[in-house]
């Protein structure tokens, strides 16, 4: 699908946000293997985390859903059967990775397949140190979907520097280690994002510059009932959205305000956005608050490279806020983003010479010459089937001069199925 994004003046209204898509699916996937029934409210309709669920329905597990609520009977640590067919994770690295480290961990035969652009990331990072552990684990030409899993003869403590700041690959290897007798370790130096830990309420322990974290056979898998925040990653798009263009307040209700995800907040915050946070509650055991954001002078900003894990998915809407910040801003340190569902520092670069921004690509990040004055050209955005570029290149076209075009505009639904609809009713 082409979607033809109008220029509008401003951004007006109230909205809640999409479900939290990394934690709707470790909601799921911890229910799944705890010993009771665990009700998830709120659980995020976008194509990501219902991968998992249908995954976790080929594994033999019970889940009934009314309208956003799952209710997930859980089959303990040996209930997972052998799937008949393999287990698509769609688009989900993930479904993928987390679910890998279950599977691999219980000892289900079974295979993990992707599309076209999971089939292409590398799995070489989780599949490492899962056969460190015992576990049995191959993948097309040692590092693609196809990824096999079959039976091993016990899961083996290991002890795991993380070699790079991924909580997919920090989940999997936690998650293996659920099965195995003695603590494996994973030691953290750049603290990534934390929902598995909270959720799983698995032991951790400050270590050097980060932290420690311990999972063995022993921790109990809470069956749990709580509500799943709003999407903190969604919502960058419409802080942004609100802060570059002019006479504009949006106001975003119940989002998801843990400190290991926040930072994009913090880095709009230093740029000069104006966003004011209210309602501070827990949901769960994840903070929840609602934000305010009104137009804003933006000023341009170094990036702390130490930042990059905690603001990774929002990096490709804080280039777009750069782009009008007055002054050169400087992304360093995020390689990582060349290996999410695009090359997304490509991709971006792309997406912001196609508006007319004066930017520089380099191997680990970017350089963009912002200008409070500028307005974007109308331009043709290729998204390369990535829901993160369709809804940059929106907010871009939104601000422009005349009609842009987003083409596979559909891909939004992979995190935010109800982005262009929230669009046309915030435009003014
Ligand atoms: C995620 C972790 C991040 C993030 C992804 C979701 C998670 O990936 O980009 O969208 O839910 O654990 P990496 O762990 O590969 O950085």
């Amino acid at each position: 699908m082409i979607q033809t994004v109008q220029p509008v003046t401003s951004l007006k209204g109230t909205l809640q946000l999409p479900s939290d898509k990394s934690i709707s699916h470790r909601s799921a996937l911890f229910a799944a293997i705890s010993s009771g029934k665990s009700t998830i409210e709120n659980y995020s309709s976008a194509a990501d985390p219902q991968s998992t669920l249908a995954c976790l329905e080929q594994l033999g597990v019970q889940i009934k859903k009314e309208g956003s609520t799952v209710q997930i009977q859980g089959v303990g640590r040996k209930g997972l059967k052998t799937p008949e067919s393999p287990l698509d994770c769609g688009n989900s690295g993930t479904t993928m990775r987390l679910l890998s480290g279950i599977v691999a961990g219980a000892g289900v035969e079974c295979e993990l397949i992707g599309d076209e652009s999971l089939s292409a990331r590398t799995m070489t990072r989780i599949i490492d140190p899962l056969k460190m552990m015992g576990c049995t684990i191959s993948a097309r030409e040692g590092k693609y979907a196809p990824i096999k899993v079959g039976k091993h003869k016990g899961v083996k403590e290991i002890r795991f520097p993380l070699p790079i700041a991924s909580a997919q690959l920090k989940s999997s290897v936690l998650l293996a280690g659920l099965f195995g007798e003695k603590p494996t370790e994973v030691i953290e130096n750049t603290l990534s994002r934390d929902h598995t830990e909270r959720l799983l309420d698995l032991k951790s322990e400050p270590y050097g510059e980060g932290k420690i974290i311990r999972s063995s056979r022993q921790d109990k898998i809470p069956e749990q009932t709580y509500r799943v925040p709003g999407d903190f990653s969604a919502a960058s798009f419409w802080m942004v959205g609100a802060a570059i263009h002019q006479d504009s307040e949006i106001v975003l209700k119940g989002v998801g305000m843990n400190p290991s995800r926040k930072a994009a907040l913090l880095i709009l915050k230093e740029m000069g956005a104006l966003i004011e946070i209210s309602n501070e509650k827990m949901e769960g055991k994840e903070p929840v608050a609602d934000l305010t954001i009104t137009s804003s002078e933006l000023s341009s900003i170094d990036l702390d490279p130490k930042l990059i894990p905690n603001c990774i998915d929002e990096l490709p809407i804080l280039m777009v806020a750069m782009s009008f910040a007055k002054g050169t801003s400087t992304i360093t340190g995020a390689e990582e983003l060349r290996h999410k569902e695009t090359d997304r520092l490509s991709a971006m670069f792309d997406i912001l010479t196609a508006a007319g921004v004066n930017a520089e690509l380099e191997s680990d990040g970017m350089i963009i010459h912002g200008d409070p004055e500028f307005i974007p050209e109308g331009a043709e955005y290729t998204t390369y089937h990535d829901h993160r570029m369709a809804m940059a290149s929106a907010i871009l076209a939104s601000v422009s001069l005349d009609n842009s075009t987003v083409k596979d505009a559909e891909c939004t639904a992979i995190s935010y199925p109800d982005f262009w609809s929230d669009l046309t009713e915030l435009s003014v």
